[in-house]
């Protein structure tokens, strides 16, 4: 079965039509003469199919041997059994004493959910098969040079698409409770609206069923960044109100396929970093005329309606399922005792966790000072938007993997805020992952493929405190990514180095410990998701940096676990309640 769609493309321009960038660029004639800085775009309206979608805007795609559903491979009972102590960094201390014997004032509650996440275009690979259109990642991968970095795509990735039973036997057989996956759009409705592809719909129902089968709780989201291109490209994307009726649309089909087997849901992924890729670049997209500054804080706006109305759609058909966004940031370390330095870090939570918690548990409008800024150029929420915002999550979900200092800019901060060329401008903090000496770091660094990420895990139950002091979430948090890349993991090319990850098992222990911790002190925590499931094509770096629990050898898509893996799951066999 081929699905097709009427859509209008736009030639965009005769010259650049011929170059080897994607030449042509869907659009409604209403809104062509803004795509196009070309002379006389020529607009036609024609049925479309999803070849012609790969064939017009991405190319060939790679594929692998293993390209029908396989049943899992058996695990030996030998590649089960875990890693000798490892050897613990003790720099830095902090406040976290690393414990050598079983602390009996710690425990992780009896119902407590455990488990591993990935996304649907990091792992799934099968970037064509059975009906799935291109996304904006698909693109981004094949056709925009160096948007990541060494030129690798998706195409293929962990092959989960064929090999998903493997990967939820040997979450079970590692002892893990929970598996969060997120769904492709596109596989789904592979025109962002319209004709749905009943094949995807299929394969997810095995995905549930797989889950089911071996006892692991299956936990989805609806939006991992990979939005169906033609949305992009008819009305760009997030950048448009169209969003939100398409997006509850596709959130009904999911929700009334799944809802009777899948009770914990994730509307969208990290909307902090998906409205960053706006702008998007140029010539490969539908162009718009706002300001490149504001795009992201557009494609917020669309995205917190488009959440809320898909939580009413979810919440209408089953009101007891769970279902939230995703939030992410690192906990914001105050650099210096200055009233500059204090300002500085309140700016960072509005302009982080609280440009979309706020709105979705303090009433359905925008932090302060973010609200400063968006009210210069947004129509505010209406009584009605904010009504319909207020309390769309049923959890924090909290993606928190590390801790920054924050700090005033060196012009202070007033003179940032009324400037809209300064480098900081609009949310005017700077921050640093080094102590106000310049010298020692927050904590360990990661892969320096991941500059943004080093293991700070002591100001882990100070972040959960303040998580639940601030937006006090009625069913707890979830800390539903964390991990880091092991550094220079990518250059190791011996099974046995590459599955001995000590600053990976460490940040596990240690941030698991201060969870406990914070647990013990009245912080209602109620699941983990260690990001990942295994080695994946991390975005824009590809697959050189590594987040992995299991390690897989692309060649030959075989997983083999780390010892990471061994101590994440140790937590739980140690500290769950029985
Ligand atoms: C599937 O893989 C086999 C090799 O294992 C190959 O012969 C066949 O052409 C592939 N089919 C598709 C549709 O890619
Ligand atoms: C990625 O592709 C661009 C354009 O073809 C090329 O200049 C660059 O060297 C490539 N990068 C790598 C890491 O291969
Ligand atoms: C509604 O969701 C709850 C879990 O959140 C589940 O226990 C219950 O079975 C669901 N009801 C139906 C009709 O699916
Ligand atoms: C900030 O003040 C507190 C209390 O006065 C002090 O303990 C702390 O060391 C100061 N921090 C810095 C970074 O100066
Ligand atoms: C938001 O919803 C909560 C209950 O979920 C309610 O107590 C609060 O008054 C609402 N806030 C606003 C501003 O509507
Ligand atoms: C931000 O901090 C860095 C030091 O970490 C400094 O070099 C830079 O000048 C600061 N930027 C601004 C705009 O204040
Ligand atoms: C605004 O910021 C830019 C870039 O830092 C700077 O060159 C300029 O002098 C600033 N303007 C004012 C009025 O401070
Ligand atoms: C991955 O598999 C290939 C093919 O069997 C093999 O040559 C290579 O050594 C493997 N890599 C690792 C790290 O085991
Ligand atoms: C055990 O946990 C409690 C609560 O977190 C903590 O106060 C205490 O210091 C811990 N004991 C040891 C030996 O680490």
């Amino acid at each position: 079965m081929s699905l097709s769609s009427v859509l209008f493309l736009l030639l965009a321009g005769a010259q650049s039509s011929l170059s080897q960038n994607a030449p042509y660029m869907a659009s409604t004639p209403a809104t062509a003469s803004q795509t196009s800085s070309g002379p006389s775009p020529l607009v036609t309206q024609v049925q479309v199919s999803v070849d012609d979608l790969w064939d017009l805007y991405v190319g060939p795609v790679s594929t692998f041997s293993i390209n029908t559903t396989v049943q899992p491979t058996p695990i030996p009972s030998s590649s089960l059994i875990p890693p000798p102590p490892l050897y613990y960094p003790s720099f830095p201390t902090g406040q976290q004493v690393p414990l050598q014997v079983k602390n009996e004032s710690w425990k992780f509650p009896k119902n407590f959910w455990y488990g591993v996440a990935g996304a649907a275009y990091q792992i799934e690979g099968a970037a064509k098969a059975e009906g799935r259109a291109p996304s904006i990642w698909d693109v981004l991968s094949h056709r925009v040079p160096n948007y990541v970095v060494t030129n690798e795509t998706g195409d293929v990735a962990n092959n989960n698409y064929y090999q998903y039973k493997e990967d939820i036997a040997r979450i079970a057989a590692l002892g893990l409770n929970t598996y969060s996956f997120s769904l492709s759009w596109s596989r789904i409705l592979p025109f962002g609206s319209g004709p749905i592809n009943e094949q995807a719909l299929a394969h997810y129902d095995d995905v549930i069923d797989t889950c089911i089968e071996y006892g692991v709780i299956p936990q989805a989201t609806l939006y991992h960044w990979d939005l169906p291109l033609v949305l992009q490209n008819t009305y760009g994307g997030w950048l448009s109100p169209d969003i939100v009726e398409d997006f509850t649309n596709y959130a009904r089909i999911v929700f009334e396929r799944y809802h009777t087997k899948v009770h914990h849901w994730f509307t969208i992924n990290e909307p902090i970093v998906f409205c960053g890729f706006y702008p998007l670049p140029k010539n490969y997209f539908k162009q718009t005329i706002i300001p490149d500054v504001r795009q992201k804080f557009y494609c917020g706006h669309h995205a917190l309606l488009a959440h809320a109305a898909a939580y009413h759609v979810g919440k209408s058909l089953n009101s007891s399922l769970s279902i939230s966004l995703k939030h992410n940031g690192g906990y914001k370390i105050q650099r210096t005792n200055s009233s500059e330095d204090a300002l500085a870090v309140d700016r960072a939570w509005d302009f982080q966790e609280g440009w979309f918690s706020d709105p979705v548990f303090l009433g359905g409008d925008y932090p302060r000072y973010l609200k400063e800024y968006v009210e210069t150029f947004l129509d505010p929420f209406t009584d009605e938007q904010k009504a319909q915002i207020n309390g769309t999550a049923d959890i924090y979900a909290h993606d928190a993997y590390t801790s920054d200092f924050i700090f005033a800019p060196d012009s202070g901060i007033s003179a940032c805020t009324k400037n809209e060329s300064h480098p900081l401008f609009p949310s005017c903090y700077n921050s640093t992952k080094t102590y106000a000496n310049g010298y020692w770091l927050v904590g360990p660094a990661a892969d320096p493929g991941s500059p943004w990420l080093n293991k700070a895990t002591d100001w882990v139950p100070a972040f959960l405190h303040y998580m639940q002091k601030r937006w006090n979430p009625q069913g707890g948090i979830a800390i539903t990514e964390f991990g880091i890349a092991e550094p220079y993991e990518a250059l190791r090319k011996d099974l046995p180095s590459i599955v001995t990850d000590p600053l990976r098992s460490a940040y596990y222990r240690d941030y698991l410990e201060a969870i406990l911790i914070a647990i013990s002190e009245g912080v209602n925590v109620v699941g983990t998701l260690a990001w990942s499931i295994y080695d994946n094509f991390e975005w824009s770096q590809g697959y050189s940096v590594k987040f992995g629990i299991q390690y897989v050898n692309l060649t030959t898509q075989e997983r083999f676990f780390k010892a990471s893996a061994f101590e994440y799951v140790n937590a739980f066999n140690v500290y769950l309640e029985k």
